[in-house]
């Protein structure tokens, strides 16, 4: 049974950990495909529209290399600078203009819900691919598939969720994603003022364990997850410097030997460049990840539509 069909894929916290599995062991083998440059035939026909009410760069280009990679197509309606959306097309009469002509939405908007609120208008499924500080599961996805790759499990991990909590999307989705799997810690360290919702932690704590760490102390990570503090989100210029921070050799001394260090990029100055050559940087073999599972998502969602 594929749990996926024809579904939507919003947000990350009511998902089951069995639906999460089937999708990583997708990847596993679309990451074999796409390390072999391999194409397939498997969307043949369907279209993707983009929609992209927010910049972005890797998230938008890896959806598009996976429909290629499927055989599919895609439809871009993204740039809000030379689309309709210019013109104060909302996301509603976008949805609505495209819907016939397309198999399903991947989109990203700067409103909280937008993705849930385009879904419930559509009987195309609809990919959250970020809806403001809210959700953006299928980065959690990806994010599991690069530890799952590294650490070869994801139970019984420590994961350090660290930066801008408050406004980050990623580690939402992330942290309910991970709150799936067995003898989970999730450490959080964030400035005082980019706290983790209050609400997201009570959720958390009903399935693993939680600590707010008061300081960036890596010692007990498997996994350290780093994210940039969202400054576009932030209005007040004093509380964007204040909450600055960064991991270089130095800070990575404390961490250890076989912890695994993550971004879901882009980077401003959380991680130095040094950190590179780290053999526990694994942000960059993350962010090549995407396209796999990105093509996992898709064909699960869209395949063996007969
Ligand atoms: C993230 C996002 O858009 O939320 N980027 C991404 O998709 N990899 C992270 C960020 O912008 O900080």
């Amino acid at each position: 049974m594929n749990a996926w069909k024809g579904q939507d894929v919003i947000s990350t916290m009511n998902w089951e950990r069995e639906a999460m599995e089937s999708v990583l062991a997708t990847a596993e083998k679309m990451n074999v495909a796409f390390r072999k440059k391999q194409r397939s035939t498997t969307l043949n026909g369907t279209v993707m529209a983009s929609l992209f009410f927010e910049p972005s760069t890797r998230t938008r280009v890896s959806f598009k290399s996976a429909m290629r990679l499927l055989g599919g197509e895609e439809t871009a309606f993204g740039d809000p600078k030379t689309s309709s959306s210019a013109k104060g097309e909302s996301l509603y009469d976008t949805v609505k203009a495209l819907e016939t002509q397309v198999d399903v939405f991947v989109i990203r908007h700067p409103n909280e819900g937008a993705a849930a609120w385009a879904a419930a208008n559509t009987d195309v499924p609809v990919i959250n691919a970020g809806d403001g500080n809210n959700q953006h599961p299928t980065q959690a996805l990806l994010d599991l598939f690069t530890i799952q790759q590294n650490k070869k499990k994801l139970d019984g991990l420590t994961v350090l969720l660290a930066g801008d909590l408050k406004y980050g999307r990623t580690v939402h989705s992330l942290a309910y994603a991970l709150s799936k799997f067995d003898g989970i810690t999730l450490q959080f360290y964030s400035p005082s003022t980019l706290r983790m919702p209050s609400f997201m932690l009570k959720d958390l704590r009903e399935f693993v364990k939680v600590q707010e760490l008061d300081s960036m102390n890596l010692a007990d990570a498997d996994v350290i997850y780093a994210t940039r503090i969202q400054k576009e989100r932030i209005s007040d210029p004093e509380e964007y410097r204040k909450a600055s921070y960064r991991i270089d050799l130095e800070v990575m001394k404390h961490a250890k030997e076989d912890a695994i260090l993550m971004h879901p990029l882009p980077r401003v100055d959380e991680i130095a460049v040094e950190v590179d050559r780290d053999p526990r940087a694994k942000y960059l073999e993350q962010e090549s990840n995407g396209v796999p599972v990105r093509m996992a998502v898709l064909s699960m969602i869209l395949g063996d539509r007969s």
